[in-house]
């Protein structure tokens, strides 16, 4: 017989861990990131966040639920789930048990208003049955360490260091919310998730943190790197890092810095880092000649999980925006038909001719297609949808770098009426994830 609940505190170390221990030995997955997770309730209001199957009593499956909160602009905050420590007991495996703890992840995180869920994937068919998509592909970029020639910093002086200092985790909070600044979708962290990241990086011999700092002491970037001894020549990994964001001859002379300290400290055959492409490191080393396996090897998958609740607080921000526009652009708001309110509070002013849009969806939360209509407030209930596209697309051109918005218009994977593409680009290109070049998500 399955039962699947969430977790007792009393099953924690006598249950759960022992299971976990199993399933993630020897696996490829990151044991920074299992370290990092296993420990609860860290960022779980409470043990029920971890999702159990027990069969015949014997706890074998799991998902885990991490509480978040992603920022989108005009200080509009979006309750969200990430998933992790996804695992079943290799005995039993294949009988469908890590898709019914999806589905009841799924409910749980509606339960809990959550809108959104995001997790790293390995398999990510498995994920995707159960309606995630890819929205930040990673891929890995390997470059040949004899390919840095250049001392970096040009103009610039900095100085950059191995460190381990307690004043690094502060460091590196106020530059992740500087350079967060810039992101429309930010997946916000406490200081204490950095404390332990590096606590726990650092405990690995084979891993470091090098960070870079200005004259005055003031952190421009750091790179988490993990060493790979093999033969005679090692290999570094660049697990994360993030750099300054002010100005792009600085960023790429430090990054340039950066890769030179790699090169003259560890002498590795080749560096490799696996991110999207269009992070300003990996940039950067496609620049000089990185190798693009060109194999989507992981990647960030989300999934919307009330729409009602995503909705309200996208369109906040979008509204937010939209408000902020210049008058050559017609007065446009956004609703959708629970949230009236928003669209009518944020009404035109009378030189501007009023356009309103509104979101026409499936309440049912089952969303294979967005649908846009055009009307009037008056109108609401009979409504024509004027643009549609799949719940894809959708996922795509908000959070792929690879898609915009323009493309799935002139393809015709969102299909409107050419008056509307202006307002579509105007809407979904600021609300796009990664609009901006960036770091690290
Ligand atoms: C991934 C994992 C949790 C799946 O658990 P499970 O209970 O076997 O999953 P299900 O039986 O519900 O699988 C349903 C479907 O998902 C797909 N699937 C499951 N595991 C998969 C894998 N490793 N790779 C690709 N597809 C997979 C299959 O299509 C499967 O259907 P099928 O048996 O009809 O082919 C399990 O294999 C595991 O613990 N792996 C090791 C830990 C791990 O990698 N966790 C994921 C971290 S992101």
């Amino acid at each position: 017989m399955v039962i699947i609940r969430g977790l007792e505190e009393s099953e924690f170390l006598s249950k759960l861990y022992p299971l976990l221990e199993r399933c993630f030995e020897g696996s490829k997955e990151d044991k920074r990131f299992y370290n990092l997770h296993h420990e609860r309730p860290y960022n779980a209001p409470a043990w029920d966040y971890s999702r159990i199957a027990l069969v015949d009593g014997q706890l074998v499956s799991h998902v885990g639920i991490w509480s978040f909160t992603m920022s989108v602009p005009g200080g509009f905050k979006m309750p969200s789930g990430g998933i992790r420590d996804v695992c079943t007991d290799p005995a039993f495996r294949r009988r469908g048990l890590g898709h019914l703890l999806l589905e009841d992840a799924l409910s749980f995180m509606r339960s809990k208003d959550m809108a959104f869920s995001v997790l790293y994937a390995g398999p990510r068919q498995f994920y995707r049955q159960k309606g995630w998509e890819v929205a930040i592909p990673g891929y890995r970029f390997t470059l040949d360490a004899s390919r840095i020639t250049c001392k970096g910093e040009g103009d610039h002086a900095f100085t950059i260091n191995e460190t381990t200092s307690e004043q690094l985790v502060h460091g590196i909070f106020r530059m992740r919310k500087a350079t967060n600044a810039f992101l429309w979708f930010v997946v916000e962290r406490d200081i204490g998730y950095l404390e332990r990241m590096i606590d726990i990086s650092l405990q690995d011999p084979n891993q470091h943190v090098v960070s870079c700092s200005d004259s005055t002491g003031h952190l421009e970037g750091y790179a988490l790197l993990k060493v790979n001894p093999r033969n005679e020549r090692s290999s570094v990994q660049i697990l994360e890092a993030r750099f300054t964001t002010g100005s792009a001859t600085r960023s790429k002379g430090i990054i340039d810095a950066f890769l030179a300290f790699i090169k003259d400290r560890f002498d590795p055959g080749s560096i490799s880092v696996q991110l999207s492409p269009n992070h300003d490191i990996t940039r950067r080393m496609m620049g000089l000649g990185a190798l693009d396996r060109s194999s989507l090897l992981t990647g960030c998958m989300v999934q919307v999980v009330s729409t009602r609740v995503f909705l309200e607080v996208l369109l906040g921000g979008i509204n937010h925006m939209l408000r902020a526009q210049p008058a050559s652009i017609p007065s446009t708001s956004i609703s959708c038909r629970f949230i009236v309110r928003i669209g009518t509070k944020i009404n035109s002013t009378p030189e501007r001719r009023p356009c309103r849009i509104f979101f026409n969806l499936d309440p049912s939360d089952g969303i294979p297609r967005f649908e846009l209509a055009g009307g009037n407030e008056c109108k609401e209930e009979s409504h024509v949808p004027e643009v549609s596209m799949s719940r894809e697309t959708f996922l795509s051109v908000l959070f792929s770098p690879i898609l915009t918005v323009g493309d799935a218009l002139d393809e015709g994977l969102i299909q409107a009426p050419r008056s509307l593409h202006a307002v579509i680009k105007l809407m979904l290109d600021h609300a796009s994830w990664d609009l901006e070049p960036r770091d690290y998500f």
